[in-house]
């Protein structure tokens, strides 16, 4: 098992090994993937790609690579494995980024997740795509574009990754309806894409584990995303479609300075949309944590611990459900966090919205997670 093979490397970094003798072992360093594993759960985050040694949230970043060897047991790839990156033109796809990236996870024992197969909105897909020519008969052609790409995707690492955000974000926050781009325009409608999607991917990798991945929110203003949501999934059991799982990107947003207060007081509706995505069977997991420390003081003696109240409390209400099993992170370190250039805070001083500050010394919010899956029920299996 990972975990296991990851504490071992831990143990042996620390040489916490070396002192084995006849008696018990000493407990060994507290990191977050051996609080998952005691759970019954993976934890992990985004990694990206960039040239050996840049300042930059990679793998061939040693000082983030550390990291990761220390509190992670499964990655994702935060861009490398999106068609942006993939698919430089129609007919070529370009690995090159995504390969290095999967190569150092297998190297150092890291599992890995797949994000995304096909995010579906205009401006997340390669720009040629909006000036495509779909010909004479257009379903067809969409059809074979999209599922051409997800049985090369998955085929191409199918045998590591056993997990795999197929549709990325399609439902609309402010209403809840699809979005719709030029493959679902050319297909006659967004369902019967997202269902070819599932259905490409499952039979290019029948055992692995396919999501819906989306940032619908505890927060309030994300009713109709939620709503819409349910929609999307409810649809999805209703024609069959192989969905496994609902991703819970959770990019969560501090409400003020009484983390738990907050938390405490957005539970309810959230345990009841949660309550309906498993009762349809669906899994869930947390795909991309980070928190927008939004009407928090500048002070980070006052920011760390409301956020790391506010992400307990939403921590504790996901892990008491058995149906999650992976938490991940979007980013170890504020200091590569993609929050700091998407929503700058209004003060203009740097966003602390993960477990590691910028020197990469670790926050309240990494005791948080910490504390959380240690109170977490042990999961079987
Ligand atoms: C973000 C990356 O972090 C950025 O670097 C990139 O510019 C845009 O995408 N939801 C998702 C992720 O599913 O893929 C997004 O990642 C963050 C929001």
């Amino acid at each position: 098992m990972t975990a296991v093979t990851r504490r071992d490397t831990l143990a042996a970094l620390t040489g916490v090994a070396v002192a084995a003798t006849a008696r018990a072992a000493p407990p060994l360093a507290p990191t977050l993937a051996n609080a998952a594993a005691r759970s019954g759960r993976r934890f992990g985050s985004c990694v990206s790609w960039s040239p050996p040694g840049a300042d930059r949230g990679s793998f061939a970043n040693p000082a983030y690579a550390a990291l990761l060897t220390r509190d992670c047991d499964l990655l994702v790839a935060e861009g490398e494995m999106k068609w942006q990156a993939l698919r430089p033109t129609p007919t070529s796809f370009d690995f090159r980024r995504a390969d290095e990236m999967v190569a150092f996870a297998k190297a150092h024992r890291f599992a890995m997740r797949g994000h995304n197969l096909l995010w579906h909105q205009d401006k997340w897909l390669p720009r040629w795509v909006a000036s495509y020519d779909f010909g004479p008969r257009p379903a067809s052609e969409a059809a074979r574009l999209v599922s051409t790409h997800i049985r090369t995707v998955v085929g191409r690492y199918g045998d590591f990754i056993r997990g795999w955000d197929v549709v990325n974000e399609t439902v609309r926050p402010e209403d809840g309806t699809l979005y719709q781009t030029p493959f679902s325009r050319a297909m006659g409608g967004t369902e019967p894409l997202l269902d070819l999607a599932f259905h490409t991917a499952r039979d290019a990798a029948p055992g692995a584990q396919l999501v819906y991945n989306d940032y619908m929110s505890w927060e309030p203003h994300n009713e109709a995303h939620r709503a819409g949501v349910l929609r999307l999934l409810e649809g999805f059991r209703r024609r069959g479609t192989p969905v496994d799982a609902l991703g819970v990107q959770s990019h969560l947003v501090t409400q003020g300075i009484d983390g738990s207060g907050d938390a405490a007081r957005l539970t309810p509706d959230w345990r009841r949309f949660l309550d309906a995505v498993t009762g349809m069977g669906y899994t869930l997991l947390v795909t991309e944590l980070d928190v927008r420390d939004n009407n928090l003081p500048a002070d980070p003696a006052l920011r760390d611990p409301a956020v790391a109240a506010y992400t307990r409390g939403y921590l504790d209400v996901m892990l008491s459900y058995p149906q999650l099993r992976d938490v991940l992170c979007w980013g170890m370190t504020d200091r590569y966090s993609w929050i700091q250039g998407f929503e700058p805070r209004k003060d203009g001083a740097p966003r602390r919205p993960c477990p590691y500050d910028r020197d990469f010394r670790p926050k309240p919010m990494r005791d948080a997670v910490l504390a959380a899956f240690g109170a977490a029920r042990v999961q079987a299996g």
